[in-house]
């Protein structure tokens, strides 16, 4: 029997607090128009004093719970995605498993920055689809007001907190989480980074004074990366999936810059409209960004049953990578009447692909040029 990894639950936590553009103008020298225009950022989330990695990505977690028909001692695996763990260790997700009482739960954390999120989600779609778990949570979850340093206006008006939360389940239904692409280029590791408290540079009178254990970053070339690699992630997810780009409804990209997003719609050439952005209100929250991006599009209806997105970030590593999803709402959550629509959706919508590889299968023979697409 095939088995299939579908969301089933998800949640966001964000901190109450609200630091505006105009609130940063104070602080350091810049001004909303800047801000605005060249990162589409309005104002960002700050964790408050108990607030931390952990205590937002438990909140993310329940409410992700909550809209699952399972419980906590139903989970058999968490992964925390995380730069800003509550510790080096031990890990985020093993505070989140005693926190939920997700006794059964093996947990463990994912360093792969803003990308972290989209390896998290595909680690545990691959454990659902071999048979190995039944019932996976994966959160994005950061606090990087914690390592921005405030006198730096190049990087601290780009940040946020926050948290997102998926559950993932086992079905037999086809859909969910269909492909997935993941890549790293180390050579870029001083292009974003957090350069001291690990192993290389343990915290010292000297880091502190240098604010080395704030967040570094190169935005030029970091933009310039971004905007070459948003589109062809995303290029080559789809086409695994046997899509075309006009199959897919929604792409839920990494809210880094609103400029980023665009350049990545003008190379897709999909129009912007297929974007999810909430950019503006939460800033860039690392990992965090996309299943809170995700959450909201839920929430507000506009991601619907049978829908296509694509889920594509880049970050720091370099890191970057994009991934499929067929969305399929659990049985349990939807009307007979909706059921019925969907497997409708769901037929025509292979009918057309099979059509289109069909068809580009017919169009290698006649022409000669070479189609390696299984039919
Ligand atoms: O999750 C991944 C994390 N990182 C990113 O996604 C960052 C990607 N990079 C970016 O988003 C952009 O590069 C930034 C938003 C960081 C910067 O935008 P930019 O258009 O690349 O600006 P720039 O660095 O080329 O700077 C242009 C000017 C400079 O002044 P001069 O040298 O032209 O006089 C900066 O000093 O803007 C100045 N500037 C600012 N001015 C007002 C830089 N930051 C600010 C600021 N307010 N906050």
């Amino acid at each position: 029997m095939n088995r299939f990894a579908h969301v089933t639950g998800w949640g966001m936590a964000a901190p109450d607090r609200v630091l505006t553009n105009d609130d940063l103008a104070k602080m350091v020298d810049t001004n909303d128009e800047w801000i605005l225009s060249r990162t589409g950022i309005s104002e960002r989330r700050i964790a408050e004093p108990g607030e931390s990695t952990a205590t937002l990505a438990v909140d993310a977690a329940l409410r992700a719970l909550e809209s699952t028909d399972i419980n906590a001692k139903d989970i058999d695996l968490i992964i925390v995605a995380t730069s800003t763990p509550e510790y080096i260790f031990p890990s985020t997700a093993c505070i989140v498993q005693d926190k939920i009482g997700a006794s059964r739960a093996g947990a463990f954390d994912i360093s792969a920055a803003c990308t972290g999120f989209i390896y998290a989600v595909n680690m545990a779609a691959q454990a659902i689809r071999t048979g190995s778990i039944e019932n996976a949570l994966v959160i994005g979850a950061e606090t990087l007001s914690r390592f921005t340093n405030w006198e730096d206006r190049d990087t601290c008006v780009l940040f946020g907190d926050g948290a997102g939360a998926f559950v993932l389940q086992s079905s037999d239904q086809p859909g969910g989480v269909l492909t997935c692409v993941m890549r790293s280029d180390g050579s870029g590791e001083s292009l974003l980074s957090l350069p001291a408290g690990g192993s290389k540079l343990p915290a010292s009178h000297e880091t502190v004074d240098k604010k080395q254990h704030t967040i570094q970053m190169n935005g030029r070339e970091v933009f310039r990366f971004a905007t070459r690699v948003m589109a062809s992630a995303t290029r080559e997810a789809v086409s695994l999936a046997s899509w075309e780009l006009d199959d897919v409804t929604w792409v839920i990209p990494h809210q880094a810059n609103m400029r980023i997003i665009e350049a990545a719609a003008r190379g897709l050439r999909m129009p912007i409209e297929k974007f999810v952005i909430n950019l503006s209100r939460y800033g860039n929250t690392s990992t965090a960004s996309i299943p809170i991006a995700t959450c909201e599009a839920l929430e507000s209806g506009r991601i619907q049953d049978g829908d296509h997105l694509v889920l594509v970030g880049f970050g720091a590593g370099l890191t970057w990578g994009a991934l499929t999803l067929e969305w399929v709402l659990p049985e349990r959550k939807i009307s007979r009447a909706a059921r019925r629509r969907r497997a409708i959706l769901v037929f025509l919508a292979r009918v057309r692909s099979f059509v289109r590889r069909l068809r580009r299968k017919i169009e290698g023979l006649i022409w000669g040029t070479s189609s390696n697409d299984p039919i």
